[in-house]
């Protein structure tokens, strides 16, 4: 397994650009099975996930095109075998995203169930429950979800206990061609659940109300082709900020948008940033100045958003005060911390709640990746320990890090990867 070597020690300061989404840029992939038109997706970013999904829409037989690097298109129209096997289902579990759209184009499909992984149980109960309202037949056995529906799917009226994101994601690729009109009350209101929206839009769906808590969704006959840019990826955004705050440097994220990650920039003026941004760019300035410890408390956008958590606890480590993380989404997103106090870390964990006590200086360690964001968080600490920090299973952050040490390269970090 691939490794990350870095050595910490310098402020990072220049421009990055900001990829297209994953959490984008996998629903939207999955929603291009709802036409047999080509369909072109710009701003792609390179990510093992997305050559996961191209893998499962492609034994699907749907036809995929890479051109020009960031540009795919897609034709579903040849798609004869609507399942999605273990195999990679386990390694992605956003694949589940492929059952809504499946059901609503072919009255069938068969995809596994994506089983848990480092960060909690990850059921997929809303998603099944809010197709059975919509007329599927679903049972589940074996490992698999075998679902049908004769005549289409109907509209229906749809309420998450609690919200969830690609369950949200489903449900309104599902009803874009149900008959009737289809209501979803506490809905997601997370910017990728509005760009899949806005994408579905554009292929000819009615979906209105998208970016608050009740979506609506009036079914139609057939979705045309026709193309479109994934959104700018907020979390790593927000990853490269927070690299620059624990550095004391100053850098400028391009191709990004700040109005979809205003609770993470509250934090960090809270910690002593200085903030500007323009259209399509937000620049951060520490001027040198060690941040200050803040207080996060994970939640549902516009809140604080768990895919975060895990940057600010490494940031809050070496903070000036305490800091207190309280993580409300997932069962067990504290993974990094036991590998943070290997670096010297002062960390107190308590149930759902994560008190650090900021010291002046980590000790770089050998440590280990345990889920995306955890990574994210270890390479960030590297980026301010003493010596020289070896992160192993990085294939973590490749699923959702495009080309990460070469931006941190060009932001002036010491940061090389080995194989095993
Ligand atoms: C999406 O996961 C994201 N993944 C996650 O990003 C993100 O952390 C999460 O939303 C929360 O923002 C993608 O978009 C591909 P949920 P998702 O359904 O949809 C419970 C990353 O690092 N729940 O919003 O799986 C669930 O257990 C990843 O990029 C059920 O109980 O999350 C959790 O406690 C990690 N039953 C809560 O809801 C269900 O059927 C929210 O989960 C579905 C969810």
């Amino acid at each position: 397994m691939d490794k990350h070597l870095i050595t910490g020690g310098v402020p990072l300061q220049g421009e990055v650009r900001i990829s297209g989404a994953k959490n984008s840029v996998l629903p939207i992939l999955a929603g291009c099975l709802l036409t047999d038109q080509s369909v072109i997706i710009k701003n792609v970013p390179h990510l093992n996930d997305v050559t996961t999904i191209m893998k499962l829409l492609g034994q699907m037989g749907a036809k995929l095109t890479i051109s020009e690097g960031l540009t795919i298109e897609v034709e579903a129209g040849s798609v004869d075998n609507p399942s999605a096997p273990y195999e990679l289902v386990r390694t992605m579990r956003a694949s589940i995203l492929v059952l809504g759209p499946l059901l609503a184009k072919h009255g069938r499909a068969m995809v596994s169930l994506p089983g848990g992984c480092a960060i909690g149980p990850r059921p997929v109960d809303f998603h099944v429950e809010g197709l059975r309202k919509m007329g599927a037949d679903i049972t589940v056995e074996g490992g698999y979800i075998h679902a049908s529906v004769k005549g289409g799917l109907k509209g229906a009226n749809l309420k998450f206990d609690i919200v969830s994101v690609t369950g949200t994601e489903n449900l309104m690729m599902a009803a874009v061609l149900a008959k009737g009109t289809t209501v979803i009350e506490n809905a997601a209101r997370e910017p990728e659940v509005q760009d899949l929206a806005n994408f579905l839009n554009a292929l000819g769906a009615n979906i209105q109300g998208h970016g608050t808590s009740q979506i609506i969704i009036e079914g139609v006959k057939s979705l045309s082709g026709g193309s479109y840019t994934v959104l700018p990826d907020r979390v790593e955004t927000g990853t490269y900020l927070v690299a620059a705050a624990m550095t004391g440097g100053r850098i400028t994220t391009k191709s990004t948008r700040a109005n979809i990650l205003e609770s993470v920039l509250n934090k960090l003026e809270e910690a002593g940033a200085h903030i500007s941004s323009g259209e399509d760019w937000i620049t951060l300035d520490m001027q040198g100045r060690r941040p200050k410890a803040v207080d996060i408390c994970t939640a549902p956008y516009p809140g604080f958003p768990t895919d975060m958590q895990a940057q600010f606890m490494a940031m809050n480590t070496v903070s000036e005060g305490r800091g207190v993380l309280t993580e409300t989404v997932f069962e067990n997103r504290f993974m990094h911390a036991h590998e943070l106090r290997r670096m010297g870390a002062n960390i107190q964990l308590n149930g759902n709640m994560a008190q650090i006590e900021g010291i002046p200086q980590l000790m770089a360690a050998p440590v280990m990746a345990t889920d995306l964001r955890a990574s994210a968080s270890l390479v960030l600490a590297g980026l301010v320990a003493k010596g020289t920090t070896i992160v192993d299973r990085i294939y973590h952050i490749d699923r959702g890090y495009e080309c990460i040490e070469e931006k941190l390269a060009q932001l002036g970090a010491t940061i090389k990867r080995v194989a095993a």
